[in-house]
């Protein structure tokens, strides 16, 4: 029987912690603090940081900075993105992005995503471009990833530049090069919960240098930066970096293993084309309540009672929202479907040994297999 059924949990200590015991962060910290370098205002690591993600992500230049949300801000501000201006984004997106856009000044211009995994749909931009339009922001979710050759493109086409955010995807690829350097430029973040942590942290890479320097300048007051990564902060990221591929393959592994365990109503994203590597901030699935015999809330609520970290989607960012705060491109009827639809499993499970994605895999069908009866214990109010 299901937990929510009654039954004890199949992960009773609940969803693994984030950021898991590592004992390379461990030494990487007490060196910093035996050396008295983890209190400097321009120690060695916020250095050795910047170069490194120069040569992971192989872009000529790379800032770090306080948060994700600061990098997309910034780095919109990089390619001239000001007031009056108009940015493209999907309709499905993390919505701090859509409120930077207003607090710069920008509009919003949503186009609809791809029904495979319900990220930004490229078709979609061309019809999009209007004569305000200064950027595309196009952001990785959920293990969803952009088909980012189609969006240049598009963008080359028109003269117009890309901020690609991959706060949730550092470690993909896609062909031979690393997601988050096709854009003009690009962000990571990290932020507690995401797969290179520092608690909170982002940083921007570049592959113009114009826009690196006018990032470099309003992020500076003087000599000093108003908004850095601390030492401490680049120094408990450096060993993660480090171990970054192998830990992509890792969760890349255990993904592909729930897929081999097919359950109705519950897809992995697909993001159609063997080249590309995804990366799992979250593993995002389409999930269909009629074919699975759960709502989707009660869905998610039957699996956090087993302890199993799945929870909803975004909301779209059309939806209860006035139409004056943005301006749609077509129905955004994939949008409307990813935010009624989407479930995502947070991604500190995908790197736990296979008797533990077994038990994942077997509570998943065990809440299928009694889908009747906990629809049944828990009637619509
Ligand atoms: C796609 C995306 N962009 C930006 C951010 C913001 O990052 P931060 O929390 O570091 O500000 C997040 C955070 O979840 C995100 O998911």
């Amino acid at each position: 029987m299901p937990a929510i059924l009654g039954s004890p949990p199949a992960f009773p200590d609940g969803p693994p912690p984030w950021p898991p015991p590592n004992e390379n962060v461990a030494a990487a910290v007490q060196v910093a603090l035996a050396s008295g370098r983890w209190g400097q205002y321009h120690g060695p690591c916020v250095a050795t940081l910047e170069t490194q993600l120069t040569a992971t992500f192989g872009v000529p230049h790379a800032i770090t900075c306080a948060s994700g949300t600061l990098a997309v801000e910034a780095a919109l501000r990089s390619v001239g993105v000001a007031a009056g201006d108009e940015v493209i984004l999907a309709a499905y997106e993390y919505e701090s992005n859509f409120l930077t856009l207003h607090a710069l000044g920008a509009k919003p211009v949503l186009v609809d995503v791809s029904p495979g995994n319900w990220n930004l749909d490229p078709a979609q931009l061309a019809t999009a471009i209007g004569p305000k339009t200064k950027a595309i922001l196009v952001s990785h979710l959920h293990s969803g990833l952009v088909p980012m050759n189609a969006v240049l493109a598009v963008a080359d086409a028109h003269g117009i530049a890309v901020v690609e955010d991959a706060a949730q995807c550092p470690g993909a690829t896609i062909g031979p090069r690393q997601c988050g350097s096709f854009g003009s430029v690009g962000t990571l973040s990290f932020g507690g919960s995401k797969l290179l942590s520092a608690g909170r942290g982002g940083a921007l890479l570049f592959r113009e240098s114009r826009a690196y320097q006018r990032a470099k300048l309003w992020l500076n007051r003087g000599v000093q930066p108003w908004a850095p990564l601390s030492e401490l902060q680049a120094t408990v990221v450096l060993p993660q970096l480090a171990n970054l591929d192998a830990d992509t393959q890792r969760r890349l592994a255990s993904v592909q293993f729930l897929r081999e365990r097919p359950v109705p109503g519950l897809q992995v994203f697909d993001n159609g084309s063997a080249v590309q590597t995804p990366a799992f901030y979250k593993a995002g699935f389409r999930y269909d309540p009629a074919a699975f015999g759960l709502p989707r809330e009660l869905f998610c609520r039957a699996m956090r009672a087993e302890g199993i970290a799945f929870d909803v989607g975004f909301k779209a960012l059309h939806l209860g929202r006035s139409p004056s705060r943005f301006r749609a491109v077509g129905d955004l009827a994939e949008a409307t479907r990813a935010s009624e639809n989407c479930v995502k499993l947070h991604h500190p499970v995908l790197l736990h040994p296979p008797d533990v994605l077994e038990r994942v895999a077997r509570t998943i069908e065990n809440v299928y297999r009694n889908a009747v009866r906990i629809r049944a214990a828990f009637p619509p109010s």
